[in-house]
């Protein structure tokens, strides 16, 4: 029998509420409190979850009915929190992407590996059952030889949803634009299902429909494989009315194209007899997904993701997505803008 987890929310703004959602629908866990930098936003959230709320980070990490923190701050201010709660001695969840820049990340998974508490990703869209069922596809073998790996995030975001963020579309916080913050899922998802890390990367770049922004709004990259295979990212919020996002992998023996919740594309030179019955569960669901609406996701997969943290924590083993593992999609992320920025191929090391 596992035990009750206590659970600490820190930044209460959109995603906070699906955090919230999500451990409220896990039997081992359990609501704590809440911590926000605005307090008056700490306390509407508490009063809406039926939980307590903390006015200072210490009092929070205190709180010694909390074991797990998980953080919905902007991206830029993650690993803040993350240090601290890790000196507290508490377990931390924190969303995508990990941090902005890869030395922030190296400070958080330090901090935890020091203190002996583990850090964990998010990248929920790894926990759409579609995806759990491609990844037990990909790594049996059935597309053969790999030869094509390719996300696309063909995503709309109005001028309003950056005007209104403040944080958003700043190098500071949001750490970069389209590719950052939206095609994050889709990079991870894709050197996830490959099961072979990005190599060398070739992009462009630009800011094509929006205004006042730093950061790009659309970015295409051609990329390199550690296994030889070739491949394409390209993610974009200037898109209107937006698509559904799309991981696509082939090689000599089949061919797999998954859009968010659905299944596109499930066909091998070696068909087996379960096929068809993947494709009926699997090729009709609706599509759920923030092409368009950023608060069209729902919480299962977070719900997912977590109950996976947990399972690790029971275990007492490294969860799976740890903060090691959540760095690569980053890392990918910075290695387009760099060679955008460069003109030059870029080396993953
Ligand atoms: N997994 C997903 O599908 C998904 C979806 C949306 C956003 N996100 C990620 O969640 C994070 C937050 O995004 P959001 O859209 O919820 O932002 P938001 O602006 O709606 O909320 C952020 C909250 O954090 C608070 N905050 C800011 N700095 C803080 C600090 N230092 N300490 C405590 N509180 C602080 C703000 O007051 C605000 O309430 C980002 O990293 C984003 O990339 C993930």
């Amino acid at each position: 029998m596992s035990k009750t987890y206590g659970f600490g929310i820190i930044g209460t703004g959109m995603i906070g509420n699906f955090h919230a959602k999500a451990i409220n629908e896990l039997p081992n866990a359990k609501l704590i409190a809440a911590f926000d930098q605005v307090e008056e936003r700490a306390k509407t959230f508490a009063d809406q979850y039926g939980i307590k709320a903390y006015s200072t980070l210490d009092r929070f990490l205190e709180d010694p009915q909390i074991d797990v923190v998980t953080i919905g701050t902007p991206s830029g201010s993650h690993m803040e929190p993350t240090v601290s709660a890790a000196k507290f001695g508490k377990h931390v969840i924190c969303e995508k992407p990990l941090e902005v820049t890869l030395s922030r990340i190296d400070e958080m998974i330090e901090a935890h590996q020091k203190a002996g508490t583990k850090l964990g990703g998010v990248f929920n869209s790894r926990y759409e059952p579609v995806n759990q069922m491609l990844k037990k596809v990909v790594s049996a073998g059935r597309l053969g030889r790999i030869t094509y790996g390719a996300g696309y995030v063909p995503w709309f975001r109005s001028q309003e949803y950056y005007d209104q963020g403040g944080w958003r579309g700043t190098w500071k916080f949001d750490g970069g634009g389209a590719l950052m913050n939206q095609g994050t899922h889709t990079v991870d998802l894709l050197r996830w299902l490959m099961g072979s890390e990005v190599k060398r990367i070739s992009a462009f770049t630009a800011l094509l429909g929006h205004e006042r922004l730093e950061v790009e709004d659309t970015a295409a990259a051609a990329l390199e494989f550690a296994n030889g295979a070739l491949g394409i990212l390209f993610a974009t919020t200037a898109l209107w009315p937006g698509q559904p996002a799309r991981v696509e992998l082939g090689g000599t023996g089949g061919m797999i194209v998954s859009e968010t919740s659905c299944l596109k594309t499930f066909k091998f030179a070696q068909p087996e007899p379960g096929d068809e019955k993947i494709i009926e569960e699997f090729g009709a669901p609706p599509i759920v997904g923030g092409a368009s609406d950023p608060k069209a996701i729902s919480a299962d997969n977070h719900r997912r993701n977590f109950e996976t943290f947990l399972k690790a924590l029971d275990a007492g083993v490294e969860p799976e997505l740890n903060g090691v593992e959540a760095r690569k999609a980053v890392q990918i992320v910075l290695s387009v803008y760099e060679s955008a920025r460069t003109g030059k191929p870029v080396e993953i090391r």
